[in-house]
């Protein structure tokens, strides 16, 4: 996969291709090198002002468009969703690509990877409300409680990594400091988003990927939604889904 990236980015050069294999053998993330990244078949502009979005996400997604069709059935209106942690804006753009009715925002704690979100959403022509923001702080007042809450938020630590290889810790460390291994524990942001949406009394569904971490911490840090459950997309990884009902 990453080998095809660089050989569209080289465009024929050798010499450029033979450059790109050497950055990545030294431990620079395809996507960086090649310049941008593919998720579900779309292009995505990539550098290191955001994390480099990885494929397991991709069934993130469908969680997301499943809940999203439901609530749509449901109330009879198409959700308002906030991607949290949008980085570069993959995920946020990919559903609004996929569900052109559907309400779109994301925010981050990193004002790079923002530049670099507008700039995607510009490319694929979607408008996508963001805003710098450490956890829901930068919510604007007065703005209605999203209808879903979907995010990838910083996880695990060192060990805790997808099997697939080339993903290791270094790589991990290439990205900006915000978006991996989070500082204060495995699920720290995760834990700091879940008592924010409590305790603002949001209503909000929360669809939450937690990686290849235990059920038992997952259990842990999202024990204060009175409404959730674990599913497994594949063996191994895991998604929150839940939300603090009255
Ligand atoms: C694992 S990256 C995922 C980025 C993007 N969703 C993707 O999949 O490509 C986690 C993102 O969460 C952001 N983040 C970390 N702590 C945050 C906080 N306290 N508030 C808001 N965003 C935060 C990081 O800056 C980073 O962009």
């Amino acid at each position: 996969m990453s080998e095809d990236w660089l050989l569209e980015a080289a465009g024929g050069n050798a010499g450029l291709l033979a450059t790109m294999r050497q950055r990545v053998q030294q431990g620079e993330p395809p996507a960086y090198v090649a310049g941008f990244l593919y998720f579900r078949g779309r292009r995505f502009r990539s550098d290191p002002r955001a994390y480099v979005t990885d494929p397991e996400l991709s069934s993130l997604i469908d969680r997301v468009l499943m809940e999203g069709d439901r609530f749509e059935a449901e109330y009879g209106r198409a959700p308002q969703v906030l991607d949290f942690g949008v980085g570069a804006g993959t995920l946020g753009i990919t559903l609004k690509l996929e569900r052109p009715a559907w309400t779109l925002c994301g925010l981050d704690i990193d004002a790079d990877a923002l530049s670099l979100a507008a700039e995607n959403a510009s490319l694929h022509g979607v408008e996508l409300p963001l805003w710098h923001s450490d956890m829901l702080s930068g919510w604007p007042q007065g703005r209605p409680p999203p209808d879903l809450i979907f995010g990838d938020p910083p996880w695990g630590s060192e060990t805790d990594l997808y099997t697939d290889e080339g993903r290791d810790a270094d790589y991990y460390h290439r990205m900006p400091a915000a978006s991996a291994y989070p500082k204060g524990g495995r699920t720290a942001i995760h834990d700091g988003l879940v008592a924010a949406v409590v305790a603002r009394g949001w209503p909000s569904l929360l669809v939450l990927n937690y990686g290849v971490l235990p059920e038992a911490v997952i259990e842990r840090s999202a024990r204060a939604l009175n409404q959730r459950r674990i599913e497994h997309p594949v063996p191994g990884v895991s998604h929150l889904v839940g939300r603090s009902a009255a």
